[in-house]
């Protein structure tokens, strides 16, 4: 055992769902059991008849949903004898990674589009101690590139690609049904490269072939609009969004993603950048929560749908915020209320205090 927790990492809590032997060394930071909370203060303010749930996987280990299916890679990775890993990344990915070969006393090497990643990001992986390479280009070009390089090296990929990578992250669906005690009738996520909707929709799926749920959620994914090839129905060569994370033109789970969809019988849609902005300081000012742009675009996308009618009355509605805001500060810090300066007097700041009371 890693320490006296009571939640023992994804691997353990769920480990009949996973491909584990006693072989198998387990790399864990006791990752997942992130909280789902219920936020009525956004549904009244936004007359959302709704029964919303955010699923904050911001509260991972290091700060996104990556850890879930990051302490399955690496783990088998390490059982494999692997010496280094590899991904290509927009942050979350390259973060995440960084933390569990550490952990695993390997070595990480992590490609980023330069200067297209949160600054917190970027310092994850230097603190600890990946080997960072910012390529002059965006996330699919760098996949391509680490694509090409594991099969001339004995390198591990540890992006989604790696089918231990979307297993690890199906936990979160089965932590959703275990918290709530019942289906969400939606859930909702955004959208990149495609694996977490995969995911979520393979966890579903098996919950249910174990008698543990009975019927499925309606999967809903949402892009941005600069970066939405699954909606749009071709890959997109220069995607842009201020939603770094799934600045993503070709989507490596597309398929999957698409057939989450269809047999789900939900939808992916479009949100704006404005709707993303206005969604993350929605959440956070009524509700406390500081997620990541990205991680706001199922939040902003759930608020676009209900304008449009498409929910039932009354629906539970599960959003999950993928990652913490505390990784992108730059953006909030840009668009934000700027804090006041004040004489270090207390008459000044009596006078501001009561100006606002
Ligand atoms: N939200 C956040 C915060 C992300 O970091 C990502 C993907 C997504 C959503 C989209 O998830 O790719 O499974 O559809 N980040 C990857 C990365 C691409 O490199 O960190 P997806």
């Amino acid at each position: 055992m890693d320490t006296k927790s009571t939640w023992k990492g994804i691997i353990r809590e769920y480990i009949d769902f996973f491909p584990i032997t006693e072989k198998t060394p387990i790399v864990t930071l006791l990752e997942g059991n992130t909280p789902l909370v219920c936020v009525n203060n956004l549904t009244k303010k936004l007359n959302l008849n709704l029964n919303l749930y955010l699923k904050f996987d911001g509260a991972n280990p290091s700060g996104s949903f990556k850890d879930r299916g990051m302490t399955l890679a690496i783990s088998k990775a390490l059982e494999e004898g692997a010496k280094a890993v590899i991904c290509a990344s927009t942050g979350n990915t390259s973060a995440s990674a960084s933390a569990y070969a550490a952990r695993a006393g390997i070595k990480a090497i992590v490609l980023i589009p330069e200067g297209k990643i949160a600054t917190g990001k970027l310092v994850q992986a230097m603190v600890h101690g990946a080997f960072v390479i910012q390529v002059k280009g965006n996330f699919d070009q760098a996949l391509n590139i680490v694509r090409e390089l594991v099969k001339e090296y004995p390198i591990t990929l540890v992006n989604s690609i790696n089918p231990y990578r979307i297993e690890g992250q199906k936990s979160a669906a089965f932590e959703v049904c275990d918290q709530l005690g019942r289906v969400p009738d939606y859930h909702a996520l955004p959208v990149g490269n495609a694996g977490n909707i995969t995911a979520y929709w393979r966890g579903y799926k098996e919950y249910k072939e174990k008698g543990k749920i009975q019927n499925l959620p309606k999967m809903l994914g949402f892009q941005a609009a600069g970066a939405a090839p699954i909606v749009l129905g071709h890959p997109v060569e220069k995607p842009e969004t201020v939603a770094t994370a799934i600045r993503i033109g070709n989507p490596a789970s597309w398929r999957t993603a698409v057939q989450a969809r269809d047999e789900s019988g939900g939808t992916i849609d479009i949100v704006t950048d404005e709707e993303i902005l206005e969604a993350q300081k929605m959440i956070a000012s009524y509700e406390g929560i500081f997620c990541e742009p990205a991680s706001a675009a199922s939040v902003a996308g759930v608020i676009k749908l209900y304008k449009q009618g498409y929910f039932k009355e009354n629906s539970t509605v599960v959003c999950t915020l993928t990652g913490n805001g505390l990784k992108d500060p730059d953006i909030v810090f840009k668009i934000a209320e700027k804090p006041v300066a004040l004489p270090a007097e207390l008459n000044s700041v009596r006078d501001f205090v009561e100006k606002i009371l």
